[in-house]
């Protein structure tokens, strides 16, 4: 019998197409008091560096009128602390759920540094894959500096890949004129896949205050306001490489969302801002993906690209409007 939830994103098989995406679910263990983990496909960690960071300074959140804006500026606990803390309490409760853990340097050489720790730590945290954040808006050092620049972001991932033989994962910046050369680069880099979008720059005001709101000026808009962008450059770059493995993400609040993400060419999606209004989303999401193939009598096999492959479609739409 077909399992209608299980799916592959490159060598990662899963028990379903959910992810909790960097930076909105902690380290693994932040939900465990709402639901188990082992409920997904997987999980992403904070991203991680060689050494703690305490981030930009307050504000660094702010709502927005279909979002959010952060500038947490990778604020994270270090790579031994998270070997040493977190990650034994996170394998006790993760069952089949995969774990991504997301990394980043200061430059390409850190980097290549931090893969190198993982590698050497990889039986002992149990990690799955790594995802590579070259694309954080908010650090004066790494982040879009060096995910926006073709020749740094070449350096960087080729850096990881030549640490590590663990899948690799690059989450990519849509603050960019055309994300498809960098998911083309990292794939020829050595990547087996590609994440995306990460945030879009942003700002917001405080009209009393007359200043923007965010402690850094601008920030990373992710929640509903980005779920065209994050479509259109999943779709893009399935259309260029239809071989490279793709996690959707951006504005993933709801199963219809994640669909989108799914017909678009996303081999599975990643659930992010949401968490922060229902801690539950990533579950319901799930369950109504669930619901949709079971009423269809589909896959999540099958729905993969759809959207690429309108033509072969036995019905087409009946359009009543
Ligand atoms: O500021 C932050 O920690 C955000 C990270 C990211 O968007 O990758």
């Amino acid at each position: 019998m077909v399992d209608r939830l299980a799916t592959k994103c490159g060598p990662l098989e899963l028990a379903n197409p959910v992810l909790a995406a960097s930076g909105t679910f902690g380290y693994g263990d932040s939900f465990e008091r709402f639901w188990p983990l082992e409920t997904l496909g997987g999980f992403v960690t904070k991203t991680l560096f060689l050494a703690p960071r305490d981030g930009n300074p307050a504000p660094r959140i702010a709502e927005t009128s279909a979002g959010m804006l952060n500038s947490i500026g990778l604020a994270n606990v270090g790579w031994e602390a998270f070997v040493r803390e977190k990650a034994p309490r996170v394998n006790a409760l993760r069952g089949s759920a995969r774990m991504l853990v997301n990394i980043a340097g200061n430059s390409p050489e850190e980097f290549g540094e931090i893969a190198a720790r993982v590698e050497a730590d990889r039986e002992a945290v149990g990690c799955d894959a790594i995802e590579v954040n070259v694309s954080c808006p908010n650090v004066k050092e790494g982040g879009t500096n060096i995910g926006c620049h073709p020749g740094q972001f070449r350096d960087a991932v080729a850096r990881v890949r030549a640490a590590t033989t663990l899948p690799m994962f690059v989450k990519l910046s849509p603050n960019v004129a055309d994300v498809v050369p960098f998911a083309r680069a990292a794939a020829e880099e050595g990547a087996e896949g590609v994440s995306l979008i990460n945030t879009l720059y942003g700002m917001q005001i405080d009209t009393e205050l007359r200043r923007p709101v965010l402690g850094t000026g601008s920030g990373g808009l992710s929640g509903p306001a980005i779920l065209p962008v994050g479509v259109h450059w999943v779709y893009k770059v399935r259309a260029a490489l239809p071989e490279l493995p793709i996690f959707g993400i951006g504005g993933i609040s709801t199963w219809q969302a994640a669909l989108q993400y799914l017909m678009a060419g996303a081999d599975a999606v990643q659930v992010g801002t949401a968490s922060f209004v229902d801690p539950n989303a990533c579950r319901e999401v799930l369950a109504g993906l669930d619901r949709w193939c079971a009423m269809r009598n589909t896959s999540i096999g099958e729905i993969v690209g759809a959207a690429h492959r309108v033509g072969e479609r036995a019905e087409e739409p009946v359009w009543t409007g």
